[in-house]
């Protein structure tokens, strides 16, 4: 055996060794350290390990993300690769077009091309459970972003915002703007419909009972009166976070129980869905005074030129930064033998496990403070909004 070969050997069980006695926390099956072997080192570069080449070599993280429809998942998976290239982390960044397919087959090339880490913001993850297990068996940690990773006891850590605080944010604006608590006195009512996420995502569930939490006691009293009765979370769902199957909703909504106008509240979960609201809306002459109060959420750059405008009523800020540097602290915590921050661990359990989470917290954004907030802390620049 060569000279090099003998250090590799002795590099990597340095490495096993190390590993074995930090107590890290195991997110794999145990023990496939023996696949350090003969075949193994042959596919290794002919390297010394203390040589520059071989330091430098980058550790590769898979970041799978829903969708680039959506501004919101853009700048998430901008952000954390640009994150994690930063710590000199090589990125493996793949949108899958809302494809739940495609997004098995990214999981499973990332997997193949040996990543380390995996981060993974799903369509619908309880097609993933495969997939999953076997980045299980690769001994490769999954860090499930911003939606939870269901069925399985493969994934560490959770980093996302506090998904029912998103709904309870949405549900107190419409109480505060409506002035609920002074209608519900006088026995003055407004009509309200629903526009609830997609069944297939954890986090649309979380949404709805919190806007619940605030406003069922309005529905119950008559001070709120939905006049499409329908209020479950199964009647208002819309799959796939669908803007055009919003669009088609309010207008069957509009025709049917609001000709003419009369619709008070758009109680939307998403800023896709407000567009979907307002374009209906004006194809059935529903504009300006005519436009109900309008909520939505991720507080993307039309959402923000809406409110502006005075169509859309307000949107939830999630500050996609403060997510991916979380994200990255767990991803570095994984590889690194560290400790990530973690602020809830009671919240979200996934049918098989309780996952350690971090949750951000959500802000309310509309015409009072969007330039102050969003303008004011770097998020967009005036020219991004309105140039
Ligand atoms: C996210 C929301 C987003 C929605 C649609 C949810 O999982 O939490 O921020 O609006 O997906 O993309």
């Amino acid at each position: 055996m060569s000279g090099y070969r003998t250090k590799l050997i002795l590099f990597f069980a340095a490495i096993l060794l190390l590993t074995a006695c930090s107590g890290r926390q195991s997110v794999g099956t145990e023990g496939d350290w023996d696949t350090l072997d003969e075949e193994f080192l042959s596919t290794l570069p002919d390297q010394d390990p203390e040589s520059d080449a071989a330091k430098e070599e980058a550790v590769r993280v898979g970041v799978a993300m829903p969708t680039a429809t959506s501004e919101r998942w853009v700048n998430d998976g901008m952000n954390i690769k640009a994150k994690l290239e930063t710590l000199g982390y090589e990125v493996d960044l793949q949108y899958a077009g809302d494809d739940i397919d495609l997004q098995v087959s990214q999981i499973e090339s990332m997997i193949r091309n040996d990543v380390s880490c995996l981060v993974i913001a799903s369509i619908d993850s309880t097609k993933l459970v495969d997939v999953l297990e076997q980045a299980k068996k690769n001994r490769i940690p999954v860090i499930a972003y911003d939606r939870l990773l269901m069925d399985t006891d493969a994934v560490s850590y959770y980093a996302t915002f506090d998904n029912k605080a998103v709904g309870t944010l949405i549900g107190e604006y419409i109480i505060e703007k409506k002035h609920l608590k002074e209608a519900s006195k006088a026995g003055k009512s407004y009509t309200i419909e629903f526009f609830m996420g997609s069944p297939d995502d954890n986090n649309a569930l979380f949404l709805y009972n919190g806007v619940m939490e605030c406003l069922a006691p309005y529905l119950e009293d008559g001070t709120l009166v939905c006049r499409s009765g329908r209020t479950s979370f199964e009647d208002t769902c819309i799959l796939r976070w669908s803007e055009d199957k919003a669009k088609q909703i309010c207008d069957d909504l509009i025709r049917n129980y609001y000709p003419g106008g009369g619709l008070d509240i758009a109680c939307s979960a998403f800023d896709g869905f407000a567009y979907g609201i307002l374009s209906a809306c004006d194809v059935r002459g529903l504009t300006g005074d005519k436009l109900p109060l309008i909520t939505g959420q991720d507080a993307e750059k039309t959402a923000i030129r809406n409110i502006a405008g005075h169509k859309q009523t307000m949107t939830i800020y999630k500050d996609t930064r403060v997510l991916a540097s979380k994200c990255v602290t767990m991803v570095q915590a994984l590889l690194e033998n560290g400790m990530p921050e973690i602020n809830d661990t009671g919240q979200y359990n996934n049918h098989v496990l309780t996952v350690p989470s971090y949750l951000c917290d959500p802000l309310v954004i509309d015409e009072s403070n969007y330039e102050q907030i969003l303008i004011g802390g770097g998020y967009y620049t005036r020219e991004q909004l309105f140039d």
